[in-house]
C-alpha cells in the first residue's frame, strides 16, 4: 500500500498520470487536429517570437484536476494563449451554459483552426485575436485560464491588467496557471487556494484575486 502511494506521489507517477489521462482523451486530440499546426508550422508571427510560448495543448490530467476543484463556474471563463481551443472545449463540456468561453491568441493560423472545430462542433466559444497585454478583461470574468502562454515581460503586463480591472470584476475570479513558470508576478495580489507543482514549476496552480 505504502509502495502504491509512494509511486502516484512520485515525479514518475506524475509521468504517468499525464499520459493516463493524454492517453484515454487521444481520439479527441486526434479529431480536433490540435498538435498538427504546433510541429508542423514554425510560428511566422513577430509578437508570438518575441516573448512567447508557441501552441501546445494543455494536458487533460490538469483540466480535469482544475475542474474538480472549481465544480462551478458561472460567468466568463477566459483562456489566454487559447491556441486550437482544447481547454475551452473542455470547460464548456463541463461547464455547460453556466459559463460563457473565451479564447484569445496572436496567431492567426492556430485561431483559424480553433474556429473552424467550433462551427463544426456547434460550440458557444468566442474567439478572439488578440495580443493578450491589450485584452479588456470583461467584468463577469470568473475564470482565467493560463497554460505557460508567455514569457515574464509579457506575463507581467497582463498581471497587471487583471489587477487593474479587479475593481470592476462583478464577482470573484480564479485564475489557473499551468506550467506556472512566473508564479512569482502573483504573490501580492493572489490568494493562492490549491497547489501542485514540482521542481521543475510543471503542475497547476489556482490563484484568487484579492479585492
Ligand atoms: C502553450 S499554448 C496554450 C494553448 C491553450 N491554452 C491550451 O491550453 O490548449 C500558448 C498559446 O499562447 C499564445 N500566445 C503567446 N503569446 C501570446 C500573446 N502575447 N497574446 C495572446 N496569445 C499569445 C500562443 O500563440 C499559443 O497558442
Amino acid at each position: 500500500m505504502v509502495l502504491v502511494k509512494n509511486v502516484i506521489t512520485s515525479w514518475y507517477g506524475f509521468l504517468y498520470k499525464l499520459v493516463f489521462f493524454e492517453v484515454i482523451n487521444i481520439h479527441r486530440s486526434y479529431r480536433y487536429k490540435e498538435y498538427e499546426k504546433s510541429f508542423r508550422n514554425p510560428a511566422n508571427n513577430k509578437l508570438l517570437l518575441e516573448d512567447s510560448v508557441e501552441y501546445i495543448p494543455s494536458p487533460y490530467y490538469f483540466l480535469s484536476l482544475l475542474v474538480k476543484k472549481l465544480e462551478k463556474i458561472e460567468g466568463a471563463v477566459i483562456d489566454v494563449g487559447c491556441g486550437s481551443g482544447r481547454a475551452l472545449r473542455y470547460f464548456e463540456r463541463i461547464y455547460q451554459e453556466s459559463g460563457k468561453y473565451i479564447g484569445l491568441d496572436i496567431d492567426r493560423e492556430i485561431l483559424s483552426s480553433a474556429k473552424s472545430l467550433k462551427q463544426k462542433n456547434n460550440s458557444q466559444i468566442e474567439y478572439i485575436e488578440e495580443d493578450a497585454t491589450n485584452f479588456k478583461f470583461p467584468k463577469e470574468t470568473r475564470l482565467i485560464y493560463l497554460f505557460n502562454p508567455f514569457g515574464k515581460k509579457t506575463m507581467s503586463m497582463v498581471v497587471n491588467r487583471i489587477v487593474q480591472s479587479s475593481k470592476k470584476f462583478t464577482g470573484e475570479v480564479f485564475i489557473a496557471y499551468v506550467s506556472p513558470v512566473h508564479f512569482e508576478l502573483f504573490e501580492s495580489s493572489f490568494e493562492k487556494i490549491y497547489s501542485n507543482i514540482n521542481k521543475s514549476r510543471k503542475g497547476i496552480i489556482i490563484y484568487r484575486l484579492l479585492k
